[in-house]
Formats: C-alpha cells, sequence, structure tokens
C-alpha cells in the first residue's frame, strides 16, 4: 500500500487563496492523478475529483463529518450545531426534517412565490432604471424564502435582511475584516431567529402549522428532545440562507446568456425542456461551491493508496463537474448535453453528490431548480429588456464567483 501522490512544497493556503476553483484541479492535471496529497492551514489533506472518488467521498463507512469544516467556516457559513456536521443516525433524523419539506407541492408553491415577487419587484421599478439582476435577486429571494418558510418579513426590513444574509455566504471564504464581518451578520441573523423560536414556544406567536419555522421549532431529534433555540435558528438559516444564495446562479444565467447567444435565442419560445437544460449546463458550467470537505473516519485502502483515519478530505465539485473523464467537451457550453443523458448520484455535483436522506447532498436541489425555472419564465415570458454594456468579468479565486456587475438589465417593460 503506498502513499497517494503529493504536492510539493510545504503549506499551500495561500495558493489555494490564489487558485480559488483551480487549485485541484492544477495539481490533478500537474501530477496526473484524482487522488493526491496537499498540505493546507498546516495540516496533511486529501483531495479528490471525478465520478468515481466522489463515490468513494459519499461512502458513509470511510468518511464522517463530525470536525471536518474549518471552524471559521462554521461561524459564518454554516452556523454551529446544525445538519452539515452530524453523522449516521443524527445525520439521518435531521436531514428527514428538510427532505420533508421538498415534495412536488412545495416545490410549487416556491414557484408562485417567485412569480408574485419578482412580478411585485418590477411593478415598482420605473421602466428605464437599470437593474442589478444580483441583487434583485437576492431580495426577491429572500422574501421568498420568509414566506414559504413563516418567517415574518416586513418590506423595509428585506434589502436590511438579504445584505445580512448575504455577508454568510459572500465572505465565508475571505479573511481579515470580511470574515469577522460576516461572523457578527450570522451572530444577529440567529437572533433574529432565535427570538421567532422563543414566541412560538411560549405561545406569543401563532403560526401554520406546515411551515418550516414552526415544524423545526417543534422537531424532535433523535435524543427525543427538542432542538436548542440557536439549533432551530441555525436551521431555519440553512433554508434563509442558501435560497437568498440562489442569486449567484442569477447571475451566471446572465452571464451564459451574454457568453453564448446562440445558445440564450434557443430559450425564446419558452420551452421547458430547453429552459431546463440551460440551467442544468448553468450548473455545471459556472462555479459556485468549490469542494466539499469529510474526514476519513478509519484506516482504509483505495486503488492501492492509503488513507489514514483523521485526515480532512477535499472532493473537487466544480472539477468534478468538467472532469474530461466523464464529461465530453467539459470546457464547452452545450445545454444539449442534458438531452439524452443519465444522471448518477455522483456525475453531476454542483450541490454535492450521493444520497438526499442517507448523505449529505444539498437538501435544496429541487428547490434550486424550481427558484431558478420560474425566474426564468419571468425573463422570457413576462418582462422585456435590455442588457446595457457592463463588465461580465469576475475571478476564479473569488468564492462565490459572481460577475463584477452582478447581471444588469434596463428598459425592463411587462410584455
Ligand atoms: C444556491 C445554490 C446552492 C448550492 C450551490 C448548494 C450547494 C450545496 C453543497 C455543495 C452542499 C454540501 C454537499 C456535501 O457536503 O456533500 C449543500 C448542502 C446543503 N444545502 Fe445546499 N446549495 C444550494 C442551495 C440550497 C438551498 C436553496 C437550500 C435550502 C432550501 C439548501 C440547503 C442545504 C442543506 C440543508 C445542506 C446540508 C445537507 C446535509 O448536510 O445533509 N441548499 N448545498
Amino acid at each position: 500500500m503506498k502513499e497517494a501522490p503529493k504536492d510539493k512544497n510545504f503549506d499551500h493556503t495561500l495558493k489555494l487563496l490564489k487558485e480559488g476553483y483551480y487549485f485541484i484541479i492544477n495539481r490533478r492535471k500537474a501530477l496526473n492523478t484524482n487522488i493526491f496529497q496537499t498540505k493546507l492551514i498546516g495540516k496533511k489533506m486529501y483531495c479528490l475529483s471525478g465520478r468515481k472518488q466522489a463515490e468513494l467521498f459519499y461512502d458513509n463507512e470511510l468518511f464522517k463529518r463530525q470536525g471536518a469544516a474549518p471552524s471559521r467556516v462554521n461561524k459564518t457559513l454554516f452556523g454551529e450545531g446544525g445538519v452539515q456536521g452530524l453523522d449516521e443516525g443524527a445525520h439521518y433524523k435531521r436531514k428527514g426534517m428538510f427532505m420533508e419539506l421538498m415534495g412536488n407541492q412545495e416545490m410549487v408553491e416556491i414557484s408562485k412565490l417567485i412569480y408574485k415577487y419578482w412580478l411585485a419587484y418590477f411593478d415598482h421599478i420605473s421602466n428605464r432604471k437599470n437593474v442589478n439582476m444580483y441583487e434583485a435577486s437576492k431580495k426577491v429571494f429572500l422574501q421568498t424564502a420568509c414566506e414559504w418558510t413563516g418567517v415574518p418579513l416586513k418590506e423595509n426590513e428585506s434589502d436590511k435582511r438579504a445584505s445580512q444574509l448575504s455577508n454568510l455566504f459572500e465572505n465565508a471564504a475571505s479573511v481579515g475584516l470580511k470574515h469577522w464581518k460576516s461572523r457578527r451578520e450570522r451572530i444577529k441573523a440567529e437572533k433574529w431567529i432565535e427570538e421567532l423560536v422563543h414566541d412560538i414556544r411560549n405561545g406569543n406567536f401563532n403560526l401554520d402549522k406546515d411551515k418550516a419555522l414552526y415544524k423545526f421549532s417543534w422537531f424532535h431529534d433523535i435524543d427525543g428532545k427538542l432542538l436548542g433555540e440557536k439549533v432551530v435558528a441555525v436551521e431555519i438559516l440553512n433554508l434563509l440562507r442558501p435560497m437568498t444564495a440562489v442569486s449567484v446562479w442569477v447571475a451566471n444565467i446572465g452571464l451564459a446568456m451574454y457568453q453564448f447567444p446562440e445558445e440564450a435565442k434557443k430559450l425564446q419560445n419558452g420551452e421547458e425542456k430547453k429552459i431546463m437544460m440551460f440551467l442544468q449546463e448553468t450548473r455545471r458550467y459556472y462555479p459556485f461551491f468549490p469542494f466539499t470537505v469529510a474526514k476519513v473516519k478509519k484506516d482504509f485502502e483505495y486503488n492501492g493508496f492509503k488513507f489514514k483515519k483523521g485526515t480532512i478530505t477535499l472532493l473537487d465539485l466544480y472539477g468534478t463537474n468538467k472532469h474530461p473523464e466523464d464529461w465530453s467537451n467539459p470546457q464547452q457550453f452545450i445545454p444539449e448535453r442534458f438531452e439524452h443523458w443519465e444522471q448518477t448520484p455522483f456525475n453531476f455535483i454542483p450541490q454535492g453528490g450521493g444520497s438526499y436522506d442517507f448523505g449529505h447532498r444539498c437538501a435544496g436541489e429541487f428547490v434550486t431548480m424550481a427558484m431558478l425555472k420560474a425566474t426564468m419564465d419571468i425573463l422570457i415570458k413576462h418582462i422585456t429588456y435590455d442588457i446595457p454594456e457592463q463588465s461580465f468579468d469576475f475571478n476564479f479565486n473569488d468564492i462565490p464567483a459572481v460577475p463584477n456587475d452582478g447581471f444588469i438589465i434596463n428598459n425592463v417593460r411587462f410584455i
């Protein structure tokens, strides 16, 4: 049994900050291997890429999540005590609390809310105004998320809260002042939700029993007890935050329309199948979540390489979606590739892979698609607009990578 190939030199943390989404891809190519070792923040780590290695990574016998995510990420992006850091029975039970919300009827409700809030948004702005679709979606998506989950949100509060939650995902990978800002905003956001949970439990706030806020407040965890108020807040924010973050894909849709006008033209007749293929290819082609992280649960061997218990392991999500062994012409934007395509739990993983129930695959993948599809319907069937000169540049070491001007549209008119 041998060691996996090693990335040369000492610590590569600065290189990770510099190379961003390309950190694992660059080393996979240079070392010519889908499995290698590197050193980040002073620790040895394994990096995995490609469909087969994704299957390995999602084997619950070999990898666990407890203690895997860095504390700075728990203090900003995820929050502490949430579903992301649980394993086995505890994870299955808590994940069930999320997955119960993800039925077809809920997706229809989310689509209707997206329609309602986009139409209200465009109704309120003057025709000629430049609309930054990235910023606008943050607000519209948060309004949707709040109504869907039962979190009260006043009209004059929505900008402040959208900016607060955006801080959690825009600055999660930052260092210095931005990181500290993100931590402060998390504390405030958790307090906002904790107070609501407190009121629900004390009978001071009556809420529809179908709403996530009500369900999570009264959810009994694996130990048979109610969750702590702070943990309920973390889990409700696990809905509000990523739903707000779907705005990143909206900016990427704008970028895709700009970079690939021939593909955008094919959407004009509003054919559902074409829209879905365009959305899937956008999620494959553009970066969002660079990698996900787990810890080796016990010593084992894979493909002749030694995996040592306790070692942090990164699975390259962006690189796997562009892996030449799994995709033909991965560097080309071809929505049609999704027409006759067989999905496995491991070959297309912009929001993680494996099982929704028994693994850590994103609980909100269907929500994401419902939100984006409804947004595309608005852009194609309900309004006309122009796309003025702007900068669609983005940096591959900015996580998440959003085009500089966030996809601006103007001369907006209802059809
Ligand atoms: C904005 C687009 C989104 C992206 C790129 C994304 C990406 C991801 C990724 C990469 C993971 C981790 C997978 C893993 O570790 O194996 C994840 C987990 C999760 N996501 Fe999403 N997500 C998005 C939207 C959403 C939405 C809209 C929701 C809620 C409605 C959501 C809720 C969750 C939850 C609760 C988890 C934790 C699952 C677990 O640990 O079992 N996400 N997401």
